[in-house]
């Protein structure tokens, strides 16, 4: 009896210790204004409801104009819709101000819009290089204009959470059409480049890289190769994609990706790239002929 009171006191005391607490279950973006790139849709918009939930003021960044508002309207006075095309700096950089000049800061920058481009042809030799530009225009120098205009306003105060979205096609080739996959690629790469300097005043910087889950891009994507097929059943293709028995890649999962991500529960994180792919490019099976084909 001694023993087990000595036990429960012992734990108590190692726990009573802010230190040691995750602030999970609690509203952990309490009082956090965030900038959602592409949130007017999909993995974006799952994210700022996510946030809002936790407390976070949200701004919907977002080129368009009709999904936009409606989602701000939908999330209440916590959002605020400002239309923001992320390959115009311009835009980007408005969009940080106000966040700035309606909260008087910035704490969570989420550089998340991003296209496909055309997945055909699929040929290196027919690449059209205005495609590619299109694709990296967005996909790349978009997230490195958010993120430049994202430092801006957080290094003076000296801290801040910046995400970015990669992709699993940012890891393996071979599951994208080339010019998304190589702006996939370059996500992680600037990550790792910037939070070697963004380290210095105290901002963290992590990518996530999303297994296919049936967003409006997705469907509209892999819908091309199966025009007959209904929404469901490209949804159901693309569902099925996975690997991890019982379980589907869907967008309250990079929600909360990253919500850990801009949280301080993942203060000493930075410079990582966050896979949510439940295992999809960690193996490789052997393809093995049958033995009969010897017989
Ligand atoms: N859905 C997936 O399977 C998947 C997997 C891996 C990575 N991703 C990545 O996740 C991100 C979000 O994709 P999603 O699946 O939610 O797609 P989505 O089409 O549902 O949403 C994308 C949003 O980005 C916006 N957008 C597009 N171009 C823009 C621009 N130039 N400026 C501002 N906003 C712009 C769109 O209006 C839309 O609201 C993308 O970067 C995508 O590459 C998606």
């Amino acid at each position: 009896m001694l023993r087990t009171v000595a036990r429960v006191l012992k734990f108590r005391a190692l726990t009573n210790h802010s230190r040691f607490y995750s602030t999970t279950g609690e509203r952990r973006l309490e009082g956090k204004v965030a900038l959602i790139t592409g949130s007017a849709s999909g993995l974006g918009k799952a994210t700022a409801y996510e946030f809002v939930q936790h407390g976070a003021q949200v701004i919907i960044a977002d080129k368009d104009t009709q999904r936009g508002p409606k989602v701000a309207e939908e999330l209440g006075p916590a959002a605020l819709f400002v239309e923001c095309d992320v390959s115009e700096e311009a835009q980007i950089a408005e969009a940080v101000n106000v966040a700035m000049s309606r909260h008087g800061k910035l704490d969570i920058m989420y550089n998340n819009a991003g296209i496909t481009g055309p997945s055909i042809p699929h040929s290196i030799t027919e690449l059209d290089m205005n495609d590619f530009d299109r694709v990296m225009q967005i996909n790349v120098r978009g997230t490195l204009t958010g993120i430049k205009h994202a430092a801006r306003a957080m290094m003076p105060v000296g801290s801040g959470s910046i995400l970015c979205t990669s992709s699993i096609s940012g890891l393996m080739g071979g599951l994208g059409p080339h010019p998304y996959t190589i702006s996939k690629f370059t996500i992680p790469g600037i990550v790792k480049s910037v939070a070697s300097e963004l380290c210095k005043s105290g901002i963290r910087i992590n990518c996530i890289s999303p297994a296919p889950i049936p967003t409006p891009m997705a469907l509209t994507q892999i819908g091309k190769f199966f025009p007959g097929l209904t929404q469901e059943q490209v949804a159901g293709i693309v569902n099925g994609l996975g690997e991890l028995k019982g379980a589907k890649c869907e967008e309250i999962d990079i929600a909360r990706a990253a919500l850990y991500l801009s949280s301080d529960d993942a203060k000493y994180i930075t410079g990582h790239n966050l896979i949510v792919d439940g295992g999809f490019t960690c193996f490789k099976n052997l393809t093995f002929p049958s033995p009969d084909q010897f017989a």
